[in-house]
């Protein structure tokens, strides 16, 4: 291997920290493991161990000032990522960090402040749907004019369980809806005024107490109206996509693409077909290798792509505003600082 590959650092091994060691130790060019760290040290230390030249370090933020780690993963719960975001910034470390960057406006605003006192750029958020190839296809074909003016967005994200009782009303507004909210602020290319969250009738799958489906409406700077539906016990599959209407047509990004046709008898019952994805690591397995590589070279550049900490605070103020609407059910304005004094 290279002396020139970047070496990676991964903060927080469960599931989308193992993911990603898993994709830089085998699928990721210019890049290699060479640090995990968690609290759960036997995790840790497991996972270390599968990967030839990988260690374990303890303690979080010693990983981060480590002389041997160039750049870092960050895949620890939310509600740990300023402490250790901040720490990258101070050692000079590009990061790529889970949604979300933190867990309020303010932590958000305090990780701008750090990077424009920094004087760089060193944080990329994970909103990988913006490698995903149809959802970049989408966002280049409106932002060309072909389909002209765009209008309107219709989201749909799916999840066929979450058996988490954990994971009540106000998660699916932070975890799940807050990628809807980087998707409608990518494909408009603009900030989000306004948010509704509307409360249906559960379905009887939800954990007791918990609202599901929600259905969310964004009003856009320039005008244009989003509608999200987010469904996280939909029994089904992983579903999620986005259709656009524009003033000369409309697209859709997210069609299942099951590759066979598919016939099957069952139960005297001929069905035709294909299988839902089961869930985003495999609906979006392609976007997360994409995601990586281009952090990889990006850091190796020495610069940031895809979304900034900017994207990161918006995405956190929207759902910041979002979990006020739940409460209510009132349209909320969304309350964003002045870009032009973080930069
Ligand atoms: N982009 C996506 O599609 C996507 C999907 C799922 C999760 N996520 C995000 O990824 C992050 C991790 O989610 P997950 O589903 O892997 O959670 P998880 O619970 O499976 O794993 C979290 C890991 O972090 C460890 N941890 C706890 N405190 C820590 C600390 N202080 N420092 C370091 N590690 C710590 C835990 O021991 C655990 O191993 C979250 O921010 C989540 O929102 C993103």
């Amino acid at each position: 291997m290279s002396t020139q590959d970047l070496r990676v650092g991964i903060i927080g091994v469960g599931m989308m920290g193992a993911d990603h060691a898993e994709r830089v130790a085998h699928r990721i060019a210019g890049a290699r493991l060479v640090a995990v760290s968690d609290p759960d040290t036997a995790r840790a230390g497991a996972l270390a161990a599968r990967y030839d030249g990988a260690r374990m370090i303890a303690d979080p933020l010693a990983l981060v000032a480590d002389d041997d780690v160039d750049a870092v993963i960050i895949a620890s719960p939310g509600f740990v990522h300023e402490e250790q975001v901040l720490a990258c910034i101070a050692n000079g470390k590009f990061a790529m960090c889970e949604k979300p960057l933190t867990m309020d406006s303010e932590s958000s605003l305090r990780v701008l402040r750090a990077e424009r006192d920094a004087g760089r750029a060193l944080i990329q958020v994970g909103f990988m749907r913006r490698f995903d190839p149809q959802y970049a296809q989408l966002q280049q074909l409106l932002a060309s004019g072909q389909l002209g003016r765009t209008l309107l967005l219709h989201n749909t994200h799916r999840n066929k369980t979450v058996p988490n009782p954990e994971f009540r009303s106000e998660m699916i507004v932070r975890d799940s809806l807050v990628h809807e909210v980087d998707v409608a602020r990518f494909m408009f290319g603009e900030e989000i005024t306004t948010i509704q969250v509307l409360s249906p009738a559960p379905t009887s799958h939800a954990c007791e107490g918990v609202i599901d489906p929600q259905v969310a409406v964004f009003t856009m700077a320039g005008g244009g109206i989003v509608t999200n539906e987010v469904f996280v016990n939909c029994q089904v599959g992983y579903e999620v996509r986005c259709e656009a209407v524009s003033e000369r047509g409309t697209a859709i990004a997210g069609r299942p693409q099951t590759g066979l046709y598919t016939t099957l008898a069952e139960g005297g019952e001929g069905y035709w077909g294909g299988l839902a994805d089961p869930d985003f690591t495999v609906r979006f397995n392609r976007a997360y290798d994409l995601e990586i590589q281009a952090w990889a070279d990006a850091s190796r550049r020495g610069s940031v792509v895809g979304a900034t900490s900017w994207d990161g605070y918006a995405a956190t103020a929207v759902c910041a505003a979002g979990m006020e609407s739940l409460a209510s059910g009132a349209p909320v304005a969304v309350a964003l600082a002045d870009r032009e004094i973080l930069q």
